[in-house]
């Protein structure tokens, strides 16, 4: 069966390079650590886990719907152990027992929407994006679904390629769902988007649309390691989630974190100013190497291998340098370089560009 293959950690590639600097940029994180409310707020738990946390999560559901106001209550939220939870807890709630149950995908894709569905059992359908512009198929979206189908899995800005769309689409999309099917929006990489004007997708859940949207802690607040995600829905659709859900499911240094690291407003304003001027500066130097990448509004950019070597012999190259990317998944020839801080990006244009003239005598494999 098969899993979610997870990226390197940056101990395995120290171990196996010696002392030069590495620079992480093949997991989407955060490279200016968590936000620092959030460690404050943790370090003070941490003198208080002989005690159980509170029951549920309803003290962060409440702080998340005062965030987002716009209508949303604390019954429109559900919080998990990251994103990659809630998909698991969202198949689980949504596939019928003894039924056959499928997903439909917008491949290239994050892995992990295929991986668990296959665990459970089920049929994963995929819809592909456009292979030469990665736009996703709004029209024709619907022609996937069967009468098994139970989940449709869309992400924007879509991993691994950085593409985008807009609230047309997501309209579109919406409406050519039959009432059986539930589409999850996954948009974990929104805060990102500073150059292009996202859907409001909270609207939809408003009006009572089988619509679950997906947000995490991961990227932007800088707490990938801590897991903690949550789910924005209708009152009905989280009411089914949480009925799944276990006590005690969140611990105190998770809810302590997303409490905290929600209000610190100046934290996220610095993490998205840099990323968008440093993918202005990466998109720069790779029009300046000539290296075909894809426009991105996400914190990483895919672009084609150079000199028509495969993604994987880039990422090996480039490891030399001590630099860590990641296949664009399902694009072999397609590497996915995440924006780092200035000094980690430099050195991954350094090294790509050098990497380029090495290989540039011929096009074999
Ligand atoms: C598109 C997408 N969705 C979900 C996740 C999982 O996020 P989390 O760390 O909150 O589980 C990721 C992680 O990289 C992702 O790229």
């Amino acid at each position: 069966m098969s899993a979610y293959k997870i990226g390197q950690s940056i101990d395995d590639v120290r171990a196996a390079s010696g002392n030069i600097s590495i620079h992480k940029m093949s997991s989407n994180e955060n490279p200016y650590g968590p936000s620092p409310k959030a460690i404050t707020a943790i370090t003070e738990q941490l003198s208080q886990l002989h005690y159980y946390p509170e029951r549920d999560d309803s003290k962060i559901t409440r702080a998340l719907a005062e965030h987002f106001g716009k209508g949303l209550c604390a019954a429109n939220f559900t919080t998990g152990n990251g994103a990659v939870d809630l998909i698991n807890l969202l198949e689980s709630a949504m596939f019928v027992e003894g039924e056959a149950n499928s997903i439909v995908i917008c491949p290239p894709c994050f892995g992990s929407y295929a991986a668990t569905a296959k665990l459970k059992g089920a049929t994963v359908i995929e819809h592909p994006l456009d292979p030469q512009t990665f736009a996703i198929d709004s029209a024709g979206l619907a022609n996937s679904i069967t009468e098994n189908t139970r989940l449709v899995y869309i992400c924007n800005p879509n991993n691994p390629t950085g593409s985008y769309f807009d609230q047309s689409a997501l309209s579109q999309i919406l409406d050519s769902l039959p009432e059986h099917v539930t589409l999850v929006y996954d948009e974990v990489y929104y805060h990102f988007a500073t150059e292009f004007r996202m859907p409001d997708a909270i609207q939809s859940v408003l009006h009572k649309r089988n619509i679950v949207i997906l947000h995490s802690f991961s990227k932007a607040y800088g707490l990938a390691g801590l897991r903690t995600g949550y789910a924005i829905a209708s009152e009905a659709i989280i009411a089914k989630l949480k009925k799944r859900k276990l006590t005690f499911q969140n611990d105190r240094l998770s809810m302590a974190a997303m409490q905290a690291a929600l209000g610190d407003k100046q934290f996220l304003t610095k993490i998205i100013d840099n990323n968008t001027q440093q993918r202005t500066w990466l998109r720069r130097q790779l029009d300046d190497l000539g290296i075909q990448y894809w426009p991105s509004q996400a914190n990483f950019i895919c672009f084609k291998a150079p000199n028509g070597k495969t993604a994987q012999q880039i990422i090996e190259l480039l490891l030399t340098y001590g630099v860590m990317v990641r296949a664009a998944f399902y694009l072999p020839d397609c590497v996915r370089v995440s924006i780092g801080q200035a000094e980690a990006n430099r050195q991954f244009i350094k090294a790509i560009s050098e990497i380029i003239d090495q290989t540039s005598g011929g096009t074999e494999r």
